[in-house]
This record gives structure tokens, C-alpha cells and sequence, in this order.
């Protein structure tokens, strides 16, 4: 038994919640390499040499505390979405960390906790392990641009003073994230943790339209070159074709639209906007893939449009390592009778990065409402000391 203290857990993570409280509900506004989300960084580094772990912080702003020797590592991310809840990763760190503490305080197992940078997606797609894993090469990711046309090389330098160097996975045994449903499954079935079978498959790209900006009470209807009507016809159309190939449980999003210059007496000249696709099978992203770009030309050319696509991130559906797995299923047979199952991830998450350097598992928490990424999101707190101690539990099993 690795002898957690839920109060100390539950503490910490409303300490952490106060970097980036937003005043509404518990909400969060700690998007990767903002003032917040680097003090809590900096908050996390002092927790870490506080339990005796030996801190390391990589190029890219990924936070390591590392206990002696080989070690299970557990964590997730700090960083929040521009508008998040107080769980979003924040879970699995804070209980990585209170796992961690308390082995070390009773002399083992070696217990590691990490938190990743950016995994939010301000710069890429789940940037800072996309890029400890190899899968993303640094190179291009500091290339990358939020949506105001910040570069990630230009944002990580905030962090610069802070880093030590590179991060050997080669010492850890496995990852385990825990983190929150951030859907509704759990909690409408009323159970109290879910060990994950697989998490999805990622797409995403900026797609631009360019039109004529011109004046909106002079520019005939059947002269003009709107982008906003070129972006509102590719939407209608693409939700038409892409109904043959989807599953139930395809989703797909245009998150963010810049119009430009976004006035009311303007006829828009440029419609720049976020296309994102998930689903569990690989083959069926490039599906989806193909009709999105095959759509977008068409809709191009019929509104007289230039057609831009930006570069493809994505990330390939993975299965759980059935080892961990199984220490988990185990741990929450125990803690929760009755009340646990196994289920897939719809969102993404660290641990499909981590998993091309080890083996890797996820248990969840269920989310009240099935709500996420909205200042809403919450969890009851006797549901997150379950899912602290199925963790505890699996982690001591597994040494
Ligand atoms: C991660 O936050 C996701 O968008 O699934
Ligand atoms: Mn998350
Ligand atoms: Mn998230």
C-alpha cells in the first residue's frame, strides 16, 4: 500500500486551481506559457523538491519530478484550454504528485510525476509529449503558431530560464494518466471509475478561403466574393457527405473562425478556421480526410475562393498496454464494487504520445453533466479520492 492522504490531494488541487481561476464556477484560463500557467509550473517545481523528487524541465516546458532509479511514471498536463475546468489534467498531476510524495515518505516504490506542456493544443496537438515522443520534431513544432500568430519558439523561450535538459524515457517502466471522463458516460450510468480500453484518432488543420473584401452596401449579391458564405456552403456540405462514412461516435468540429476584418459594413474577404476530425479508426480519418479537402476545393471554386490548407497534425488511435491495464481494472473492482468499467477515450490525451516510448494505461473520473472544456466542468470529491486511491492501489501492485 502506498499510504495517500486524500485531504492533502484534494488541497492541492484547489491550490492549484488558483492559478488561473477565472471567477466562474470553478473554471480555469491557464492556456500553455501564459503568466498563470507558468507560475503554476513554478508552484508544481517547489511541490516536487518538497516530496524529494529531483526536478527536470525539458526544452519545450514539459515539469518531470523524478524519483531515484527506475520508476512507474504517472502525470498528465497543466496547462488548461482558453476557457477549461479545474480537472483538465490538473487530476492526474495532482494525484501523480500525491502518489509520488507519499512513496517516497514510506521508502517506495520510485513513483516519477510529469506535466506536459501545451497539451491543450494552443501551438499543436498535445504539443509538449507529441514532441518528448518523438512524434513531433521540434523543428517544425517551433513553427507552429497560435491563433494570434505567435510562434511556439517564441512562447517557450518564457520558460528558457527554467530548463535543465533532456528527459531519458529509457528509466520509466510505464505511464499512467489519470484523468477526467470529460463525458457522460460514467456519470449517467452513476459509476465511479472508468479503466480505458483505447483512446481515438486525431486530424486537425487551419483551412484560409480568400474572397474580395468589399463594401458591404455597394457590392451586388451576385458580385461578391464572401468568404463567410464560401465557409457557412463547404459547413452544409461536408456535414451532407461526411453522413456515409461516419460512425455514431465520428465527431468533427470548425472550433475557431477568424474572419477578416470582422465588420459589419465589410463583405469578408478572408475566412480562417480550425477543421478537426476523431474517430477509432485510422482508416477512417483518411477518408474523412480526402472528402474534407475534396469538399473545400469544390466550394473554392464555386465561390471563386483561394484555397489554403495548412499543415496536418494528428495523432493515431492507440490501445491501453493490457498489463497496466489489468493492475487497474483490479484496483477498481476493489475500491469500487460494481461501480467501475472499462470504456474508450473520446478525447485525447498524453498518453497516446507516451505510448511509442512505453507501456501506458488511463483510468478515469467521471465528469458531472459529461461537461469539459467549459468553466462548468466539476467532479464530486468523494469520486476523485476513489480515483486517487484505484491509482495508489494499481501503482503498488504493479512494484
Ligand atoms: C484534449 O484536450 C482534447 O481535445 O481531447
Ligand atoms: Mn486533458
Ligand atoms: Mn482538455
Amino acid at each position: 500500500m502506498i499510504p495517500v492522504d486524500p485531504a492533502r490531494f484534494l488541497a492541492d488541487l484547489h491550490r492549484l486551481r488558483g492559478f488561473g481561476a477565472s471567477g466562474v464556477g470553478k473554471g480555469v484560463v491557464r492556456p500553455a506559457f501564459g503568466d498563470a500557467d507558468i507560475a503554476a509550473r513554478d508552484w508544481l517545481i517547489a511541490q516536487m523538491q518538497d516530496a524529494g523528487l529531483t526536478v527536470q524541465v525539458d526544452a519545450v516546458g514539459n515539469v518531470f519530478g523524478l524519483a531515484a532509479g527506475p520508476s512507474i511514471l504517472l502525470g498528465s498536463h497543466t496547462d488548461s484550454q482558453p476557457e477549461g475546468g479545474w480537472l483538465d489534467g490538473a487530476l492526474g498531476v495532482m494525484a501523480a504528485l500525491e502518489i509520488a510524495r507519499a512513496a517516497q515518505a514510506a521508502g517506495g516504490p520510485a513513483v516519477s510525476v510529469v506535466s506536459f506542456q501545451d497539451e491543450e493544443g494552443r501551438f499543436g496537438v498535445t504539443t509538449g509529449s507529441a514532441i518528448w515522443s518523438g512524434h513531433l520534431d521540434l523543428t517544425v513544432a517551433d513553427g507552429l503558431c497560435d491563433h494570434a500568430g505567435l510562434p511556439f519558439a517564441a512562447a517557450r523561450r518564457a520558460m528558457a530560464g527554467r530548463v535543465t535538459g533532456p528527459v531519458d524515457p529509457a528509466q520509466f517502466t510505464g505511464f499512467i494518466e489519470l484523468h477526467i471522463e470529460q463525458g457522460p458516460h460514467l456519470f449517467q450510468t452513476g459509476r465511479q471509475i472508468g479503466v480505458v480500453t483505447d483512446i481515438v484518432g486525431i486530424r486537425d488543420m487551419n483551412i484560409t478561403l480568400t474572397g474580395q473584401q468589399n463594401h458591404a452596401g455597394t457590392t451586388p449579391m451576385h458580385a461578391r466574393q464572401d468568404a463567410f458564405q464560401a465557409l457557412a456552403a463547404f459547413n452544409q456540405a461536408l456535414n451532407d457527405r461526411l453522413r456515409n462514412v461516419v460512425t455514431p461516435q465520428t465527431v468533427w468540429t470548425i472550433g475557431h473562425v477568424a474572419l477578416h476584418p470582422n465588420a459589419s459594413s465589410i463583405v469578408p474577404g478572408r475566412a480562417e478556421f480550425s477543421m478537426q476530425w476523431r474517430d477509432a479508426s485510422s482508416a477512417r480519418l483518411d477518408k474523412m480526410e480526402r472528402i474534407i479537402r475534396d469538399t473545400a476545393e469544390e466550394i473554392a471554386g464555386a465561390h471563386q475562393m483561394a484555397l489554403n490548407f495548412g499543415p496536418m497534425l494528428g495523432l493515431e488511435p492507440v490501445a491501453m498496454d493490457p498489463h497496466l491495464r489489468a493492475a487497474l481494472e483490479t484496483a477498481a473492482a476493489q475500491i469500487a464494487p460494481d461501480r467501475w468499467c472499462a470504456l474508450p477515450s473520446g478525447a485525447l490525451h498524453d498518453a497516446t504520445n507516451v505510448a511509442r516510448l512505453m507501456p501506458v494505461a488511463m483510468l478515469f473520473a467521471p465528469s458531472i453533466n459529461g461537461i469539459s472544456h467549459a468553466f462548468e466542468e466539476d467532479t464530486d470529491e468523494g469520486d476523485l479520492t476513489a480515483a486517487l486511491q484505484v491509482l495508489a492501489r494499481a501503482v503498488a501492485a504493479l512494484a
